[in-house]
């Protein structure tokens, strides 16, 4: 059975795949209006969410399809009276597919063990990688290519962003540069730098982590950041948080310092004042509202895809 998990798992074709794929369902969503019709989406939510939840609900309903909101608070598994492996094995025999945003990523490699239809990783602590193919795409429409370009993720890089980045970008034959403080808290794992660096020797691009924001940034064409505060981050950590990552914030001097054509993106929530100044958020560069659209087209496309190659739908 393909889940998607990490984009570590995930080939440079399969990712371009999904990306093409958004693309074609984005310019002509009502040719896909009855694709999903009768298929069911549960969608398990121990984290709070936005985009991530509307995205996916829209999306299949706009496929014609139906999703399950599951909040595991009010669930057995959230109450610690069914285990994760009854969990899934039950849910498998009423739904087609199934999405999980969890705290921990070992929670989400349990659901893939039993799981007998595809699984889609929602974020985790870990990782994020639905996010990342929309910002692909995002990229790609507003860049016309992925492959040469350089991006620049300033910030909390011990991230799940940060290291969906690093197993995809490289992997695209992008340049990644990341600027971000000292510390295993706030620096990349070790198992996505090590995917960065062995990608990066591979397609022949650079990646390097600093730990200057101006050098990290110098002549991208992407610049990216994300909450300081993500949603495992117990609130009463925010002041010295704001301390620590304070050199990396996006200001509109950091951004003069990449390419004057640079895109500016953040995967939202955002806080203006904290990552990046309103000025760049809400200013010219700024494509996070595209980029949240894209949320949408891609999930979609990752519905279609492993739907498809699980057999559930033809064509
Ligand atoms: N970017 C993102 O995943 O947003 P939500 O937390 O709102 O789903
Ligand atoms: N790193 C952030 C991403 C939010 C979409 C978090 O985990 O909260």
């Amino acid at each position: 059975m393909r889940h998607l998990l990490t984009l570590e798992d995930w080939s440079p074709d399969q990712i371009a795949e999904a990306i093409a794929t958004a693309r074609t369902i984005k310019a002509n969503p009502a040719k896909y209006a009855d694709t999903l019709r009768r298929k069911t989406l549960c969608m398990i939510f121990e984290k709070p969410s936005l985009r991530t939840r509307l995205s996916f609900e829209a999306g299949m309903n706009q496929m014609g399809g139906h999703a399950i909101y599951y909040d595991t608070s009010t669930s057995p598994f959230g109450a610690g009276k069914e285990s994760i492996a009854d969990t899934v094995r039950t849910m498998c025999r009423y739904v087609d597919i199934i999405m999980a945003r969890l705290f921990k990523h070992e929670d989400l490699l349990e659901m893939a063990r039993y799981s007998t239809v595809p699984l889609i990783n929602a974020l985790t602590n870990f990782s994020h990688p639905g996010q990342i193919l929309a910002d692909l795409q995002t990229i790609e429409e507003h860049k016309g290519r992925l492959k040469g370009l350089k991006l620049a993720y300033l910030g909390d890089s011990f991230n799940n962003v940060t290291h969906s980045l690093l197993f995809a970008c490289p992997k695209m034959g992008m340049h990644l540069s990341i600027g971000c403080p000292e510390g295993k808290d706030y620096e990349p794992a070790a198992s996505a730098f090590a995917a960065a660096r062995a990608d990066a020797a591979r397609n022949g691009v650079e990646f390097e982590v600093s730990h200057d924001a101006a050098a990290a940034i110098r002549g991208a064409d992407v610049v990216y950041t994300d909450s300081w505060m993500s949603y495992h981050i117990p609130k009463d950590k925010a002041g010295a948080r704001m301390k620590i990552f304070g050199p990396y914030q996006v200001t509109g001097e950091l951004m003069k310092k990449a390419r004057p054509d640079a895109i500016f993106l953040n995967c939202l929530p955002a806080m203006r004042g904290m990552e990046q100044t309103a000025e760049v958020i809400d200013g010219p560069q700024s494509v996070v509202f595209d980029e949240a659209e894209n949320r949408m087209h891609m999930h979609k496309a990752l519905m279609l895809i492993l739907l498809r190659q699980a057999g559930t739908i033809q064509g």
